[in-house]
């Protein structure tokens, strides 16, 4: 590009591609959130245990936490589903990708909606980011008596943790969670705020994620070992259907 001091600037388009991430936040979203992209295999699982836990509750579903929309979009095929989330940029992308899902921002503390309106309350790996106890309490409020709670949550197994720190495997990378629980602590959690466990079940990192050195293989060997024997305890996601 000739400027008019008569200077030449050599246009490559990485800093503009970067530039334009930053002031529409739009490019930056992960291709397999659009509509009709193929799944990424985490994506995958999460949907398959939701749609699982999901399968035979009938009535209008409130996606609670929805992200960039893509389960919510998948939950409608069978349910009126109303959704929300209190990350702007995430509830513009998911209405424009899926027309047929009501979404709406929604603030830190609250789901905007009136009491006892939704048959079904999905929580897919929100309540991490949250005071678990203000968002629980929220998700009864707006659940109709007899109605049923999907969540879905990571959680910390100590066996895991343990394996993890004698392998010298490292963290993951998680600076925004407030609230990582056990398996048997979010349970506890559940009931203390007065709901009851229908259905439980776990799901595990796709094998090939987060290596960074052959421990980590190792590690993510040995637990595709375990998800394969169906072992729940020292699955990094734990799931449960609950009713009120
Ligand atoms: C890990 S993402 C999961 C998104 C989606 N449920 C999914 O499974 O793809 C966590 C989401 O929770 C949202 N979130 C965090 N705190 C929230 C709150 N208090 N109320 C509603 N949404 C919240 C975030 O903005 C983010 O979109």
């Amino acid at each position: 590009m000739l400027l008019g001091s008569g200077r030449i600037i050599v246009f490559t388009p990485t800093p503009f591609v970067k530039i334009l991430k930053r002031q529409t936040g739009r490019m930056a979203v992960e291709k397999h959130f659009y509509r009709g992209a193929p799944q990424e295999r985490h994506q995958a699982r999460r949907h398959r245990e939701i749609l699982r836990l999901c399968s035979g509750l009938k009535g209008s579903l409130f996606d609670y936490g929805c992200g960039w929309g893509d389960i919510s979009f998948a939950l409608s095929t069978n349910h009126k589903v109303q959704a929300v989330d209190v990350d702007p940029e995430r509830v513009r992308f998911a209405a424009e990708q899926y027309p047929e899902v009501a979404f709406s921002v929604c603030p830190e503390d609250g789901s905007g909606v009136s009491e006892e309106r939704f048959d079904i309350v999905t929580s897919v790996v929100v309540i991490n980011f949250t005071d678990p106890d203000v968002y629980l309490k929220e998700a009864r409020r707006i659940l109709r008596p007899g109605g049923h709670l999907v969540l879905a949550a990571k959680v910390e197994p100590p066996v895991r943790t343990w394996i993890k720190s004698k392998m010298g495997v490292g963290l993951d990378c998680e600076t925004f969670v407030r609230y990582r629980p056990t398996r048997n602590q979010l349970f506890a959690k559940l009931a203390d705020h007065g709901f009851s466990i229908v259905k439980t079940g776990s799901f595990y990192d796709p094998p090939f994620d987060q290596w960074r050195n052959p421990r980590d293989a190792a590690f993510k060997f040995g637990e595709q070992v375990w998800g394969a024997l169906g072992a729940h305890w020292p699955a990094p996601y734990c799931s449960a259907l609950a009713t009120i």
